[in-house]
This record gives structure tokens, C-alpha cells and sequence, in this order.
């Protein structure tokens, strides 16, 4: 089922994955994600908070502690949690149902995974008329136009549901008529700009135009894990201050051959600088060496974090060489491979502000909508959710510089900007 966000299709995914193992004996079924991480503060909370509570009588136990890695029903029916990252005893064996939260992040070849696990053989459920069924669900927002999901479904491989924000019924009551609830949850819709309000608010599969890095893919730049032996790598680390906008903090490591990894990142709003150097400095506290600190140059706020045992350099912040310089890394070398990283998983935190709002939560996310103001000039950027691209192009930078340099940016905290 695909749609807008808020349509409901989360809840309507879980309320049938729950009615067919309530009214099934030993059912054995699935929620997936792409990754299992993601699992706990999306799906999970809809299936406690909603599902259990609507239907509490049913006596529904969790095991595996704060994390829950699966749900045993009184009838023998049990719902495994899992993560096509960590698939462990989630796919070990056929599943009689399996329900993708967020579809649209798996690959075709996940996707393909999970379908020789839901064949038909594990054999506990069967459908309204008595017949065997098995069955594999997913809820997703829309993504490009030629994603696979789009393409399956042309080929007649899936069937595709749509769904809007009128079939909710804590948006749209009976009569169709908006719900103060609806009111609020469109008003954070309509805030949204570009590609993410085509595909959250009016449910379109489309594609930025100008896309300024068109060389990013997830499935070549972000990685699982990082390469082996990185802990005694060069590292460093790049600021871009932020209030109402997030704060975004990356910690990067470099290899022996110039590729950098992002394998740490901080991205938050509403906090102050204080706050962040505490944070940033605690969640250092496990490299050994960190170089620098490479800053936007708001002075206050450099100061701030001097003051509270961060000093740092100013960045480089010229615009379109920057943007050129990110380009050339992410394109791939003859190797294969291209020249910056982005760990996943790396978030220190999410915030729930920005969850809230369906505002992008990291780094990679903006890549997607970080687009050209003019399509053909290609002179400066829509600065709109932005922050983690303007971080990742100071880190570019200052790498770069330093190659050439022989030591980064300026000693001096508030040294010149250059
Ligand atoms: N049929 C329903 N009855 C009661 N509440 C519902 C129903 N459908 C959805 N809701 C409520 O509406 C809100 C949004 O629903 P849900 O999370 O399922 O949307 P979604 O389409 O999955 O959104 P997203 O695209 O952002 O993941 C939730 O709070 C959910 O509990
Ligand atoms: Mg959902």
C-alpha cells in the first residue's frame, strides 16, 4: 500500500497482520525494516500503542526485554521483528505472512529475500474461504517513478493499493469532513517543500529536477559497516550550527588511500551549543585521536564551543567548489569504488521534533531534495534542508585543502575565514 504519510497505512498493515494471527493458531509471521534499528521508534510504537491497546484482551507477551525481538499470542501465533540489515532468526525459516514496514527502502533484491520465505509452506494460515495463504504486505511513500515497487506493479508482479489521507479516520471523519487531528497533520504536510512534499503530502512518485548530486547512491555510498582497522585512521570532525534547523555534527574518518567514511553523526534541533559540546564530547570519548573540529563561522557560537573544550578552525566555504570537490568524491573510481562514505546507522539520535515534522533526520537524506535554484545556471543551491550537505562539503573541503596543505585550516579558533 502505497500513499502519503498519515494515511493510515501502517495501522492498517499491523491491524491485519494482528487479525491473522489472533484468529489463526501458530501463525508465524514477520515485521520487517531495512534496517532493524529503525524498527523501534516507527512500527513497533504503532503495534504497542495502537494495535495492543485496541485490542488488549487478546493477551499479546513481548520477549526480549526493552528491545523486543518478538510477540507470542495465547493461540501459538508469534510475530518476529527484524531488519533486512540483521535478518538473523527473523528469515531462518518460511513465514506464513510477512508485512515490510517502509517497502520502498529495501531493494528489489530484499524484496526477492523475502519472497522465497513466504511461499506458501509454513502453511498455519488460511484466508476467508478456508484456503491455504501466504502472504507478503508492504506500506511505503512514494519514491522515484522507476522504482521497482512502481515497476513490479506494472508488470502485475504486486498489487498496489493507494491510499489517502481521507481514508484515515482520525483525519477524515465518516462524512469526509476534517478532523482538528487532520487539521494539524495537513498543516505539517503543507509545510514541506520540494520532492518531500510531492511525495508526503500529495503521494506522488516523482524525482527531484536539478538534483545537485546526482552521482549519490545508497546502495554504493552508504555502507553497513565500517572497514576493518578503521579506529586507528585519521579523524575529524565538521560542524554546522543550527537552532530551529538542526545542529549537524559528523565525525569522519579517512583511510590510507584519501576515502572518507562519515561514521558518526549528530543531527538535532532546539538544543543549545553548550548541550551539543557536552554530547559531542561524550560521544568522542571512544576515538582516540580527533584533529580538529572544522566550523561554520558563526563567531558566537565558535567561541561557545572553544570555551567548552572544543576548538576548532573555521571552514571553507565556498560554494561551488565545494559542491564540484563532493561531486568528484561520490562519483566512483576505476575501482568501483568512490572516494566518501556515509555509515548507516550512525545517527547518535533521533529527533523527534524533525520525526514529527517528516523532516529529513540525517545526512543522506537530504541528497534526494538538495537541488539547484536554476536548473541551468547551476549557480547556488535552494537552501532547504541543507545543513548535513553544507557539513559534508566543509569536511570535503578541509580534507582536500589539507592534502594540498599539509595541515587544515588555521590554528587560531577564530582564525580568518579563508
Ligand atoms: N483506521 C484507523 N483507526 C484509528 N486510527 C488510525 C487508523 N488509521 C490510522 N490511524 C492513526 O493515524 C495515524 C497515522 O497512521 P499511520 O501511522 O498508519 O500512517 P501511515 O500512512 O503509515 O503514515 P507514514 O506514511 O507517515 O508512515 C496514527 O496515529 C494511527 O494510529
Ligand atoms: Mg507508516
Amino acid at each position: 500500500m502505497a500513499g502519503p504519510a498519515e494515511t493510515g497505512k501502517t495501522f492498517a498493515a499491523l491491524w491485519r497482520l494482528h487479525c491473522l494471527c489472533r484468529d489463526n493458531a501458530k501463525v508465524q509471521a514477520a515485521i520487517v525494516r531495512k534496517t532493524l534499528a529503525d524498527i523501534a521508534p516507527s512500527v513497533l510504537q504503532t503495534y504497542l500503542q495502537k494495535i495492543l491497546t485496541l485490542d488488549s484482551a487478546v493477551g499479546v507477551t513481548a520477549y526480549g526485554g526493552n528491545k523486543p525481538e518478538w510477540f507470542d499470542y495465547p493461540n501459538g501465533s508469534r510475530i518476529w521483528l527484524g531488519g533486512m540489515d540483521k535478518p538473523g532468526k527473523v528469515l531462518s525459516s518460511e513465514r506464513d505472512i510477512i508485512y515490510v514496514n517502509q517497502a520502498e527502502q529495501l531493494t528489489l533484491e530484499d524484496w526477492e529475500t523475502l519472497t522465497t520465505r513466504a511461499t506458501g509452506r509454513a502453511g498455519n494460515l488460511r484466508d476467508a474461504n478456508g484456503e491455504p495463504l501466504s502472504l507478503i504486505l508492504g506500506d511505503c511513500n512514494p519514491g522515484p517513478p522507476k522504482h521497482w515497487i512502481k515497476q513490479r506493479a506494472a508488470q502485475g508482479a504486486l498489487t498496489l493499493l493507494e491510499s489517502r489521507h481521507e481514508d484515515n479516520p482520525r483525519l477524515f471523519d465518516a462524512n469526509g469532513v476534517i478532523t482538528p487531528d487532520g487539521i494539524r497533520t495537513m498543516a505539517i504536510l503543507d509545510a514541506l517543500t520540494g520532492v518531500r512534499k510531492s511525495r508526503l503530502r500529495f503521494g506522488k512518485w516523482v524525482q527531484a529536477e536539478g538534483v545537485i548530486y546526482e552521482e549519490f547512491d545508497a546502495a554504493v555510498h552508504e555502507i553497513d559497516e565500517m572497514p576493518r582497522g578503521w579506529e586507528a585512521w585519521r579523524k575529524f570532525r565538521v560542524i554546522d550550527f543550527g537552532l530551529v534547523h538542526p545542529f549537524v555534527c559528523q565525525w569522519w574518518a579517512v583511510d590510507y588511500d584519501g576515502r572518507m567514511y562519515r561514521y558518526r553523526l549528530l543531527y538535532m534541533t532546539g538544543r543549545t551549543v553548550v548541550t551539543h559540546a557536552g554530547d559531542i564530547k561524550r560521544y568522542s570519548a571512544t576515538d582516540d585521536y580527533i584533529e580538529t573540529t572544522v566550523c561554520d563561522h558563526d563567531a558566537e557560537d565558535r567561541m561557545t564551543l572553544a570555551e567548552n573544550g572544543i576548538e576548532n578552525v573555521a571552514a571553507n566555504k565556498a560554494v561551488l567548489q565545494g559542491i564540484g570537490k563532493v561531486q568528484d568524491r561520490l562519483k566512483k573510481q576505476l575501482d568501483g569504488r568512490p572516494r566518501i562514505f556515509f555509515l548507516k546507522n550512525a545517527l547518535a539520535e533521533i529527533d523527534q521534533s524533525l520525526l514529527d515534522a517528516k523532516k529529513p533526520l540525517d545526512d543522506v537524506t537530504e541528497f534526494e531534495s538538495y537541488i539547484w535554484a536554476n536548473k541551468q545556471t547551476k549557480e547556488e543551491p535552494v537552501k532547504q534542508d541543507d545543513h548535513g550537505m553544507d557539513a559534508t562539503r566543509y569536511a570535503v573541503m578541509y580534507l582536500d585543502d589539507s592534502a594540498g596543505h599539509g595541515g587544515g585550516w588555521g590554528e587560531n579558533p577564530l582564525g580568518d575565514v579563508r
